[in-house]
């Protein structure tokens, strides 16, 4: 088998993930335990974690309900303030931060950071304009999205408050359902980190005016790919294989490094992902540790500060490039001047400067036997839908590979437990 995988809205390329390594032939011989793998991933896709069927079974009512709940917004409102923190911000922040809403788009401000600077610069955004909040909170008790909220809910017109929300419980759900504020149910069995294509992240993506219905296209489409392919062709269980075999190589440090900087908070959006999903104690040994440090870096600044480590440094990471098949092309202008070096660039285009950069970083890494991997993505929200859809799956199953769960984070809930007592406190 090829591991280069053409899929709906990008190409996944893992080559130079398999070329040192024996290749497929080696890794076909895991296809056994890939079927078995995926058995058990999809009983818990039938029963208690539903990220992966949302696609097919979100209702056409739900859609509705979210853009004409955008529409009511923006037609009575100067903007809105959403609040919201972990996988309840960096979903809906990355993809509206990767597809660039128009400079004229409703504004949206977000209060995820807590800190007194953030809180200040938040407020100037605010105070003395007609702004509505939205609040999203799986568990509708997360302290720092409370306080924000709170905090502002004098300042803010609470006759369009919005809440994204548990169906049942939290605080959110109980003052939700005493002051008539209109709702949106996070479904129990979808997890903050996996909560992209429900309201968690559409909501905001619809205010933003980004096209969540080509958001969803990509993620049904990505669904559907990955439903026709047998367990042993599957590329965002190769992904999650093929990191698996660099992790026991000691390649513990996993890099997203995206070539254009609206990718960047779709890094961190990785990031919360594969941090929480794996940093666990295996299910079998509870001694032995498992997971990656998920970390971001920019092509192409980065190159110029972190490649020398990568190449050179410990042997501890597996780089992926993201790269963006541009549909502009902006040529390098002659300069006013006249110059002696650095003719070549002119009359090139930023786009194949960008795309030669990413080439020139991965053919240096490959040469000093760095595992790297690339994606190169179509501009729009149907491939980006399509992507976050195929890392979430790969996500999952690199659970099961593991042995671990990818969907508590228990880590994360007793700090913010302890937050909470310590407050109270
Ligand atoms: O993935 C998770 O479940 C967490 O990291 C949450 O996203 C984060 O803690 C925010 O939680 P909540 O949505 O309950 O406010």
């Amino acid at each position: 088998m090829k591991p280069v995988w053409n899929l709906p809205g990008f190409t996944l390329d893992l080559r130079h993930l398999w070329d040192k390594t024996g290749g497929p032939n080696v890794e076909s011989q895991k296809a056994g335990l890939m079927e078995e793998l995926h058995r058990l991933l999809q009983e818990k896709f039938a029963s208690e974690v539903g990220f992966y069927d949302w696609p097919i079974k979100v209702r056409e009512s739900e859609l509705v309900k979210i853009e004409h709940c955008s529409e009511n917004l923006r037609k009575r409102f100067d903007g809105v303030a959403c609040f919201g923190i972990g996988g309840s911000f960096l979903g809906a922040a990355s993809v509206i931060g990767a597809l660039r809403p128009p400079e004229d788009a409703f504004p949206l401000i977000w209060v995820s950071q807590v800190d007194p600077d953030s809180i200040s610069q938040a407020h100037r955004k605010i105070v003395g304009r007609n702004i509505a909040p939205v609040v999203i909170s799986k568990s509708g008790n997360t302290v720092e999205t409370l306080a924000g909220f709170y905090h502002f809910s004098r300042e803010l017109n609470l006759d369009g408050c919005i809440v994204v929300t548990d169906p049942n419980k939290g605080e959110l759900r109980r003052l939700a359902n005493q002051l008539a504020w209109q709702s949106f149910d996070v479904p129990s069995n979808i997890g903050g980190r996996f909560s992209v294509f429900t309201a968690v992240g559409l909501l905001p993506c619809a205010l933003a005016s980004i096209p969540i219905r080509a958001l969803m296209d990509g993620a049904r489409a990505m669904r559907d790919c990955l439903e026709h392919l047998s367990p042993s062709e599957n590329p965002a269980y190769w992904l999650a294989l093929s990191y698996k075999h660099w992790f026991d190589r000691g390649c513990n440090v996993q890099y997203w490094m995206p070539y254009h900087a609206q990718l960047r908070l779709l890094a961190d959006w990785n990031i919360q992902l594969w941090s929480e999903s794996l940093g666990k104690r295996k299910k079998v040994n509870a001694k032995e540790a498992t997971g990656f440090t998920a970390c971001a870096a920019l092509g192409t600044s980065d190159q110029h500060s972190l490649l020398q480590l990568f190449k050179d440094g410990p042997r501890d990471k597996v780089i992926g490039f993201l790269d963006v098949c541009s549909d502009t092309n902006t040529l390098i202008q002659e300069p006013a001047f006249s110059i002696e070096e650095g003719k070549q660039v002119v009359g090139h285009s930023f786009e194949e400067l960008t795309r030669l950069a990413c080439v020139a970083t991965e053919t240096s890494l490959n040469r000093a036997d760095v595992p790297t991997y690339r994606v190169i993505l179509e501009p729009g929200a149907k491939a980006l839908g399509a992507l976050m859809f195929l890392d979430l799956v790969s996500c999952a199953f690199a659970g099961e590979l593991f042995g671990v769960s990818a969907f508590d984070q228990p880590g994360v809930e007793e700090a913010k437990k302890l937050l909470r007592e310590s407050m109270e406190k």
